[in-house]
């Protein structure tokens, strides 16, 4: 592979890295495929025995499936025999997973239940050594992680300080309704999507002016090697007249904080918590130009049906992908995209301090706290720092 040029300075980013198909295949290999862990589904997405979600880690396409014993198991989407991708729906319930090719069927715990012509195959033929190929999970606060790594340390170990403020950010104890799903796709590399920070939130997006929605008394530091951790008061939002229904972004979940909390897992999901609404979003790196993103929106199971039906409404009015507050997103997404073609560095200036060092505690509108990302991504990728 052609080598990156990547600048001394700690602050720049070489663009190459945005466009590069032999970069993107390195970080299916040595990212997506490598020590990470990865939020697949919170287990309400697949609520009854026999429910299952499609997804994808990188290029790898995984199934996550509620057995009969209710247990959440995550295996490899594609059959033991030729390797047919077995389910294509996102989300869907049977009670055994047949493959369209010649008929293999499997349990939802992923053991081989017959196959046929069976007693034309070699002698040898194990159904116990043909199931579905079996990933290593581990729950936190009702989200289901999962690796394609035998390397990577515990969950708890990798997640660093997060946990805390995962839970924060999905009701508190994590005990979630889905209420339903988003997708975009954006003309974007995943590390243009994933680079968004809180420098830009008060400039970019007209609606928090408008709105008069939040202030930047907020902190947010690095957890874990490269995840980000942003936690903001909000202040109650005034009816400042801009909106004819100013309830769309009241608090109404009155038994919790009324805060904005980001978690940005390394190296693209993220759990957020904005007012009423409680997210994950999952991120699916394409090629070098495109990454889909799922959003998938949750109550609490105690919530009352005026709640849940005030979350829905404020969950894609302000933060889905044509929301008030995160319309503009795409838009940059797109631009830094278009724009990193010109090469040269991506230039981070806000919160960097004197540059000797990468700082890992920040206020709540800098951008320096991706640098730490940076630095992670480039030794995990083994570029040298030139
Ligand atoms: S590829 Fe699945 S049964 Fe043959
Ligand atoms: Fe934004």
């Amino acid at each position: 592979m052609k080598a990156v040029d990547w600048p001394s300075e700690l602050n720049k980013v070489p663009k190459e890295v945005f466009c590069r198909e032999d970069v993107f295949e390195r970080e299916m290999e040595r990212i997506y495929k490598g020590p990470q862990w990865h939020p697949v589904a919170h287990q309400c997405e697949v609520p009854n025995p026999g429910d299952y979600k499609t997804m994808h880690i990188g290029p790898v396409p995984v199934l996550v499936v509620r057995g009969d014993d209710r247990a959440v198991r995550v295996f490899v989407n594609s059959c033991p025999h030729r390797g047919t991708q077995l389910k294509t729906c996102s989300r869907g319930t049977s009670r055994a997973i047949e493959c369209p090719y010649h008929r293999w069927a499997f349990n939802t715990r992923g053991e081989l239940l017959g196959a046929p012509g069976l007693q034309d195959f070699p002698a040898g033929f194990r159904k116990e050594d043909n199931g579905l190929k079996s990933l290593r999970t581990a729950l936190l606060h009702g989200v289901v992680f999962t690796t394609l790594s035998a390397e990577v340390a515990d969950l708890e170990t990798y997640l660093g300080g997060t946990p805390e403020y995962i839970a924060r950010a999905l009701g508190g104890d994590g005990r979630l309704k889905l209420m339903g799903y988003q997708k975009v796709t954006f003309a974007t590399n995943w590390k243009e999507y994933s680079d968004n920070e809180g420098y830009h939130a008060p400039l970019l997006h007209g609606a928090f002016r408008l709105l008069q929605w939040q202030g930047g008394k907020g902190v947010q530091f690095i957890a874990g090697d490269a995840h980000k951790v942003t936690a903001a008061e909000l202040g109650h939002a005034p009816d400042n007249g801009f909106l004819n229904d100013p309830s769309l972004i009241q608090l109404f979940d009155r038994s919790r904080a009324p805060q904005s909390i980001i978690v940005a897992l390394f190296p693209v999901s993220l759990i957020l918590k904005h007012l009423d609404v409680m997210t994950i979003r999952y991120a699916i790196p394409r090629s070098p130009d495109s990454t889909e993103v799922h959003y998938a929106y949750f109550s609490h199971v105690d919530d009352s049906p005026e709640l849940e039906r005030h979350r829905l409404r404020q969950a894609s009015n302000l933060l889905g992908p044509s929301g008030l507050i995160s319309l503009e997103d795409g838009a940059v997404f797109n631009r830094l995209h278009v724009g990193a073609a010109g090469g040269g560095t991506a230039n981070f200036q806000k919160g960097v301090g004197d540059l000797t060092e990468l700082r890992t505690t920040l206020a709540q509108n800098d951008e320096a706290g991706n640098l730490v990302r940076w630095e992670h991504y480039r030794k995990l990728m083994g570029f040298d720092r030139g």
